[in-house]
């Protein structure tokens, strides 16, 4: 067998001569080395991090080195994950983890006080006792050495409403374990905050924009005494559409505000409304507003000036009013999570996440053309299975009067929300595999174009898996990909084409094709 790699120097040669599982224990090794290597500087910086609430004295809950080398190697099943090749991660189960939660509310003060359910004496604590167990695979706990790792260098944004700030705080307390970020907002304005890893350059960014388009409070009562907004439908938001040149990632969150009385203008004319019980407005559907605004949301990122990075689509993650909606006494008292068997995504809020992912195939087209990447980070059918993770009426003082109505939208924190670090942690692992391929199709698309008769991709493919250190097969699908498990959701977007038709033939992720019903709009 000819080695046919371009370098001349041939990874083939050495994959041929050194058993496989020599090379991977030397790799392990080589990364434990590195972390090792991090962990001094780490340790050092903790005494300068802003840590305004946390005390001197390390907490129970912060992680000694060996800690998360074990957990580096165990990987709470790392390697498992990522050899199953046929694997969605987003379709599972909720198992138990007595070892949960991995921050509380005295080892963090990023924690918001309408999420801070403990405090406002919410009894019960099993809802932190959770894990998300994929089937056919594992999802590791989130690691927070590792991610600052993959992060170093980088930028992160989160952009959208309250859910989005819920997440991002979620995630400064996941990364609370190893270093406190500093805050160099650049506006005193608390809709527009910015943190810095300093240890590792890695920058976290949030931006206010709960309707993700320009937006304005027209009447601060309204129909349902929670104010009228306008929204421009076709006009950027600038607040954040300005800012986001230089991010790594932004996370896109929006959907709940789409329930509101809301009035609808494009093309600087009103155009309908949604319950804004207004004289000759006519009402559309609710989520028309939900469709226009991700569409121009997208636009605003496909055009950004120097915007290079992922665009993360997070999907709705439904509400668990029981009982009466949201202002008619609603609320969400359950203990456990719901088995997969036990709910179904209906209603709103299938219709919410489907036009969601409408929304995402469209732009993930749109920016593949520019160059751009689309994941999408598909959180619905995880969330919709944990009613038990709201603040309910914990997230005040039961004395207080205020005019906060039970609420099941939110997350306490800690809860069910931090397990979207795992999934995100995961995927970004996933990234490098993913672009590691990507790019091995382009070369190897050029190499076919002037040697027809090769056939080298397979030993190159098995060289990528032995630089990955896993050694298992190469990942087939993208999470989001494949759907077709998904019992109990009517929805069956079956989009789960394999990354490699065949090992001799290059990935074809690229030229996929969906199968989700076209746009209706
Ligand atoms: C944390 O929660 C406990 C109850 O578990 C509560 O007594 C305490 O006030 C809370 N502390 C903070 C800082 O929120
Ligand atoms: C920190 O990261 C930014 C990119 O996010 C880069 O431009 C800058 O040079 C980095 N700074 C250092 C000190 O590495
Ligand atoms: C509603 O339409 C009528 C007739 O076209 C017009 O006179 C009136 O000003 C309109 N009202 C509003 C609030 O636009
Ligand atoms: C759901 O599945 C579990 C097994 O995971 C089974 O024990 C239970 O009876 C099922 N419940 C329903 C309502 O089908
Ligand atoms: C709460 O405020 C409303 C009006 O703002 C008042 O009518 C009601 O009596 C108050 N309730 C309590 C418990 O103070």
């Amino acid at each position: 067998m000819k080695s046919l790699s371009p370098g001349g120097r041939s990874p083939l040669t050495i994959q041929r001569t050194m058993p496989k599982i020599l090379l991977l224990a030397s790799l392990t090794f080589i990364l434990l080395a590195i972390i090792s290597l991090y962990f001094p500087l780490l340790w050092q910086h903790n005494g300068s991090a802003a840590a305004p609430a946390s005390s001197n004295s390390k907490s129970p809950l912060s992680l000694s080195h060996q800690q998360l080398l074990v957990e580096e190697k165990t990987g709470g099943g790392a390697v498992k994950a990522s050899s199953s090749s046929k694997c969605d991660i987003f379709t599972g189960e909720w198992v138990r983890n007595p070892r949960a939660p991995y921050y509380t509310n005295k080892t963090c003060w990023a924690i918001h006080e309408h999420q801070n359910c403990m405090k406002y004496g919410r009894p019960d604590s099993e809802f932190m006792k959770w894990r998300w167990k994929p089937d056919g695979c594992d999802l590791p706990i989130f690691n927070p050495a590792q991610f600052l790792e993959l992060v170093r260098g980088k930028s992160l944004a989160f952009i959208g409403d309250s859910v989005a700030r819920n997440q991002m705080q979620s995630m400064i307390c996941l990364l609370s374990r190893v270093e406190y970020p500093i805050d160099v907002s650049y506006t005193k304005d608390e809709r527009y905050k910015r943190w810095k890893y300093t240890t590792y350059n890695f920058t976290l960014a949030s931006f206010w924009t709960p309707h993700l388009v320009r937006s304005k409070e027209t009447d601060s009562d309204g129909p349902t005494h929670t104010g009228l907004f306008s929204l421009y439908l076709d006009e950027f938001d600038e607040k954040w559409t300005d800012h986001i040149g230089g991010f790594d990632y932004l996370i896109i969150s929006a959907g709940h505000w789409f329930f509101r009385p809301l009035v609808f203008h494009e093309d600087q004319r009103v155009v309908g409304c949604h319950y804004c019980l207004l004289p000759n407005v006519t009402d559309v559907p609710m989520f028309y507003g939900l469709r226009k605004a991700l569409r121009t949301a997208f636009r605003a990122i496909n055009s950004a000036k120097g915007y290079k990075g992922i665009t993360y689509l997070r999907t709705y993650a439904p509400p668990h009013f029981e009982n009466g909606i949201w202002n008619q006494g609603g609320n969400c008292v359950r203990t456990r999570p719901f088995k997969s068997n036990e709910t179904t995504l209906e209603g709103s809020s299938l219709e919410a996440y489907m036009i969601q992912v409408e929304e995402f195939r469209r732009a993930e087209t749109e920016g593949r053309r520019r160059g751009l990447k689309y994941r999408l980070l598909d959180m619905t059918q995880a969330m919709l299975l944990r009613p038990d993770g709201h603040p309910s009426r914990y997230g005040h003082w039961s004395h207080e009067n205020v005019t906060l109505y039970n609420d099941c939208v939110h997350w306490c924190l800690p809860g069910p929300i931090d397990t979207w670090s795992d999934f995100l942690l995961e995927m970004l692992k996933m990234e490098g595999r993913r672009s590691r391929q990507e790019k091995l199709v382009y070369s190897d698309r050029r190499l076919r174009a002037s040697h027809p008769h090769v056939t080298s991709s397979i030993h190159r493919l098995k060289w990528i898996e032995i630089q990955d250190g896993r050694g298992g097969r190469p990942q087939h699908t993208t999470p989001h990909q494949k759907r077709s498990g998904r019992k109990s959701c009517p929805l069956q977007l079956d989009t789960s084409q394999p990354r490699y038709l065949h090992p001799l033939k290059p990935p074809v992720h690229e030229s996929k094709t969906t199968h989700l019903p076209n746009s209706t709009m």
